[in-house]
């Protein structure tokens, strides 16, 4: 046997005889050792994917302000559920698709955004702000096609509110769903997903429409997968979000993967839309994509997996019907 593949074989012997605590945190210190440069440059480059939607990335920085808010949307903060804490004063809009960790560290160096408010003017008593976003992240992009959901071949794949379109790349660059479509109801961002689509050439498989999803049942019928970022909770009025869950469920079809950030269960939670989630979907584990993805994805050092544990998959059961 050739060195490299006996090496192989003893090292995934090692990892099979240890406790699962040990090995990841084995493959931490082993990733971290590679971080640090200790061992070498040996970490592959950047794959093409990742660079394309770096330079996405940094387009759409160049076309938004800081708190990548258009001046067409206006915002409803909610008054019940888990946000109702959401105090208009003292929250900030941080796209995470944008800015990173990182990033909005840079900001805050630069004097562009700060992270705490003082209480009284002049005084040292500041508190935290409240950061929101209103995109996934690149990793949580990266997640969702590269790890937690299924091999897209031939499927399609629509993004309700699909805002800077940071889905839509990302089932672009790391899924091979044929057809890929957002609905956007504000007319800035639609344009903006428009001019990004047509400069990277991605009109072949993407696809963004200006519309209130409300207006576009057959294409929620007709989609496998269908991704649900936290769309409705800061756009619309709680009237209209309970009118627009029950259209969703009494229009998506059996067997259509959702993908929600955060769960459906904290999303209905402060509706009364008469929906019973366990008639309606079953959830899907994501316990095994989760550990790999953490390990790939995620810094060592990173003990915050938040952006990844928020997002949910779950299989639609029950449709044409108000799962009541
Ligand atoms: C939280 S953002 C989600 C962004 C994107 N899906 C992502 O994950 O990066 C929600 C977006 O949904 C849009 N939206 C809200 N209500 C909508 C509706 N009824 N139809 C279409 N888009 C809507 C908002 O304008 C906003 O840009």
């Amino acid at each position: 046997m050739a060195d490299l593949e006996r090496v192989k074989r003893q090292f995934e012997a090692v990892l099979h005889n240890v406790t699962d605590d040990v090995r990841s945190q084995l493959l931490c210190w082993i990733k971290c050792k590679i971080n640090s440069g200790e061992w070498g440059d040996v970490t592959k480059e950047n794959s093409n994917e990742d660079v394309m939607l770096e330079s996405i990335q940094s387009d759409l920085r160049s076309e938004l302000p800081v708190n990548a808010m258009s001046q067409t949307e206006s915002i409803h903060f909610p008054q019940t559920g888990p946000n109702a804490d959401c105090d208009p004063n003292t929250t900030v809009h941080v796209d995470a698709f944008l800015y990173d960790d990182d990033a909005i560290d840079d900001l805050c160096e630069e004097g562009k955004m700060s992270r705490s408010y003082c209480t009284r003017c002049g005084s040292q008593e500041v508190q935290p702000l409240t950061f929101i976003t209103h995109s996934a992240s690149a990793t949580q992009v990266k997640y969702i096609f590269n790890y937690a959901l299924p091999d897209l071949s031939g499927k399609i794949v629509l993004d309700v509110g699909s805002r800077t379109g940071a889905v839509l790349y990302g089932a672009y660059l790391y899924s091979k769903a044929k057809h890929i479509v957002g609905v956007e109801i504000d007319s800035t961002f639609t344009r903006l997903q428009t001019a990004v689509v047509a400069k990277y050439n991605m009109a072949d498989r993407i696809q963004v429409i200006h519309d209130d999803i409300l207006n576009q049942g057959q294409l929620l019928m007709s989609s496998d997968v269908v991704i649900l970022n936290n769309v409705f909770e800061f756009f619309v009025p709680k009237d209209l979000q309970e009118k627009l869950w029950i259209h969703l469920f009494a229009t998506l079809k059996n067997d259509t993967i959702l993908v929600t950030i955060p769960s459906l269960e904290e999303s209905l939670q402060p509706l009364k839309t008469g929906i019973n989630l366990e008639k309606c979907v079953e959830s899907i584990d994501l316990t095994a994509p989760l550990q790999q993805g953490r390990q790939e994805l995620l810094d060592c050092d990173d003990t915050d997996d938040s952006d990844l544990t928020r997002i949910n998959l779950y299989r639609v059961l029950a449709p044409h019907s108000p799962c009541q």
